[in-house]
């Protein structure tokens, strides 16, 4: 036989090998996947009040105090919760070369806590990704729903269409501001030229989610000192699945709230840990809805990724980052909100897991990954993670020389490695900068 017959043979098999692995490999990716998902069927994380202790500032995860020179992006406005219009795939998105930001605003002369009752959600465009031009409102006030709107996000599909999710506060024309959360979606053409960045043609405002009382509380389910949750709608397409989902921050749904034994921690720590009462009224958790058309119009609520009943009420903006074969779950949470007899800082806390739905592992053993420093620990809030390591958050309440300011502006980039089931901050860039 010639030599080159012999190749040809060898070649043949080679490739036929190969084709064998790749099956093989499709066909254990997808097992682990269906196993997962059987075994998992029911499954919602705790993070339990033994976990929830020991919060410590160190130099990995506290943030140096702000620069009070720092520049307002748009002067007239309070600006707070920001995010970036991103892909499907969660990451940036760029249009014809702008990239674009949404963020809640209020104006100025607006009394700060006030802010709340007033927000509304608008757009600014950046060539470079640090110096933001405010546009507007993101839609026509008149159309959207809610007395205000609170924070969400927003994915440009490849039609170019922006699918743009919030949350409706409230109801249109109310007297009195009520505290009903409904999650809303519309969508908009978006287009950019040298001029710019313009946004249009949306479409009608839709309820698409609404809590049911089992998995999620009602308004008048809610009890406690602090408003129920339901809210923040965060878009996330698996990479593994391709199913999508929102994410949001809800509270356990029920009208008789009790801890179960793992809200608390296992059975030595039970035996001295003393819960104080009312913790069984802080019962935040993040709330997952999985779509149920491709126009993503259609949502189903499945029960919660995560609880924390007894730790704390508010498990704000969630969101979940895919890096390295793992999933990132973050969420945002205030010193006022962990139950009583817990003490964990304002912070974006994290944990991480092997699927979506899975057993989550709080990131540095307790889960806080950022907080403020110590002399000014309500100087920033309401961190929000881009592209799995830049992240944006406001400057809030800080000092300077002792006296209280407000900032409502964006609050210096902060930079953060993941590694496993540890976080560090690396650098701290300008304000509201974002990197592709
Ligand atoms: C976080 C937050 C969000 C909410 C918004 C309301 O800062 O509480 O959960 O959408 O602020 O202003």
């Amino acid at each position: 036989m010639s030599k080159g017959k012999n190749f040809k043979r060898a070649y043949g098999r080679l490739s036929a090998l190969m084709i064998c692995l790749g099956i093989l490999l499709v066909a254990f990716l997808n097992f682990r996947q269906l196993t997962h998902n059987i075994i998992n069927i029911g499954y919602t994380e705790i993070w339990s009040r033994q976990q929830a202790q020991n919060f410590e500032l160190t130099k990995e995860n506290t943030a140096p105090n702000i620069n009070p020179n720092f520049k307002l992006a748009a002067p007239d406005l309070w600006i707070w919760d920001t995010w970036p219009l991103t892909k499907r795939d969660g990451s940036l998105a760029v249009v014809n070369g702008y990239k674009v930001i949404f963020a809640l605003t209020a104006p100025r002369n607006v009394e700060w806590n006030k802010r709340h009752d007033v927000a509304v959600i608008s757009y600014f465009y950046s060539e470079d990704g640090k110096d933001w031009t405010y546009k507007g409102p993101a839609y026509n006030i008149e159309d959207a729903l809610g007395s205000r709107q609170w924070a969400g996000s927003a994915m440009l599909d490849e039609n170019g269409k922006v699918q743009f999710f919030y949350t409706a506060t409230g109801r249109k024309g109310e007297a009195v501001r009520t505290f009903e959360q409904r999650l809303v979606k519309t969508t908009f053409n978006i287009s950019a030229d040298r001029n710019g960045v313009y946004i249009s043609n949306w479409s009608k405002h839709n309820v698409i989610l609404e809590p049911d009382g089992v998995y999620y509380e009602t308004m008048q389910q809610a009890k406690g000192p602090i408003i129920y949750s339901f809210r923040d709608p965060y878009f996330f397409c698996d990479p593994v699945t391709g199913r999508e989902y929102l994410l949001f921050e809800g509270n356990k749904g029920g009208d008789n709230q009790k801890l179960k034994p793992e809200n608390i921690g296992d059975e030595l720590f039970r035996k001295t840990h003393i819960v104080p009462p009312g913790a069984e009224n802080f019962n935040g958790n993040i709330g997952i809805a999985v779509a149920e058309n491709k126009d993503l119009t259609k949502f189903k609520l499945l029960q919660p990724l995560l609880e924390a009943a007894g730790v704390n009420q508010q498990l704000e903006r969630p969101q979940v980052v895919f890096k390295e074969n793992q999933y990132y779950l973050f969420t945002i949470s205030h010193r006022f909100t962990f139950a009583p007899g817990l003490n964990g800082p304002d912070g974006l806390y994290g944990f991480v897991g092997d699927f979506l739905r899975s057993k989550y592992k709080p990131l540095n053993g307790n889960g806080l990954v950022i907080t403020n420093p110590d002399n000014d620990p309500y100087q920033t809030y309401s961190w929000y993670v881009v592209s799995g390591d830049s992240i944006l958050s406001f400057i809030n309440e800080y000092h300077v020389n002792g006296e209280l300011r407000y900032g409502g502006t964006f609050a210096p980039t902060l930079r953060i490695n993941l590694k496993g089931d540890e976080s560090e901050i690396t650098e701290e860039l300008a304000e509201g900068v974002i990197i592709p």
